[in-house]
């Protein structure tokens, strides 16, 4: 199963993802992650867009495609995956359906204010990338991952005015996305405000549904 993952920043979709991995049996691939990753090594691509996401802004839709291509090129994701933040525009939408197309486009939706709240209390994993909430779900020791002991910090993408700048490009080029992927009679909505088990549920039901 080819899924990918819509919705506002901070609606849970890493966190949903780490989770259907278990029982979907397909790799995650997060762009958002790729590029954390690149950005930590300082490699020239993580050079090239650290000031772009710190600032909560999209990086240029050719860097993000051959990105994906390349990545949903490697053995791993020929039986499937989960993509989750990508696509984000509508041309990075149909490079997807020209290289990859999917099976189904899952939308998690959130409001604003909730947005706010996971965001602005969201800590992750230096390491792993283990996410955490300093009052949905702490770590067992402070700034520790339970995971793998790595350091847990606060993405600098999650300070209050690159989470504002966040949601209207959310808003502005991502949102026009579940008009795009209901026309083509794929997408599925979940309503990601509960707890992450009952999101879980939801999301199981709502592809339940649809088998
Ligand atoms: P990316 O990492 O994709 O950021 P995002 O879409 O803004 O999504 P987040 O990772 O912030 O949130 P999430 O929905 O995964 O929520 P999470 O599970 O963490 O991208 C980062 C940047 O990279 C972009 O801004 C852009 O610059 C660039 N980029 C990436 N892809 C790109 C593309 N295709 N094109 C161009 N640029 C691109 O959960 C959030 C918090 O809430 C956590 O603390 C979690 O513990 C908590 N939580 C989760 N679910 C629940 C729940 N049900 N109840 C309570 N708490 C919950």
């Amino acid at each position: 199963m080819k899924l990918i993952f819509l919705g506002p920043p901070g609606a849970g979709k890493g966190t949903l993802a780490a989770k259907a991995v278990e029982f979907l049996k397909v790799p995650h691939i997060s762009t958002g992650a790729i590029f954390r990753s690149a950005m930590a090594a300082k490699s020239p691509l993580g050079l090239k867009v650290k000031a772009i996401i710190d600032a909560g802004k999209l990086v240029d839709d050719e860097t993000t495609i051959e990105l994906v291509k390349d990545r949903l090129a490697q053995a791993d994701a020929q039986g499937g995956y989960i993509l989750d933040g990508f696509p984000r525009t509508i041309p990075q939408a149909e490079a997807l359906a020209a290289f990859s197309p999917v099976d189904r486009a899952v939308n998690f939706d959130l409001p604003d204010s909730a947005v706010r709240e996971r965001l602005g209390g969201r800590r992750v994993c230096r390491q792993c990338g283990t996410n955490y909430h300093q009052v949905f779900n702490r770590s067992r020791r402070e700034g520790i991952c339970d995971s793998c002991g790595g350091e847990v910090y606060i993405r600098d993408d999650d300070q209050p005015g690159a989470i504002q700048k966040r949601l209207e490009v959310y808003r502005e080029q991502t949102a026009p996305l579940t008009a795009f992927y209901r026309n083509l009679g794929i997408l599925v909505e979940v309503d990601a405000s509960p707890d992450v088990e009952q999101v879980v549920e939801n999301f199981k039901s709502a592809m339940e549904k649809l088998v």
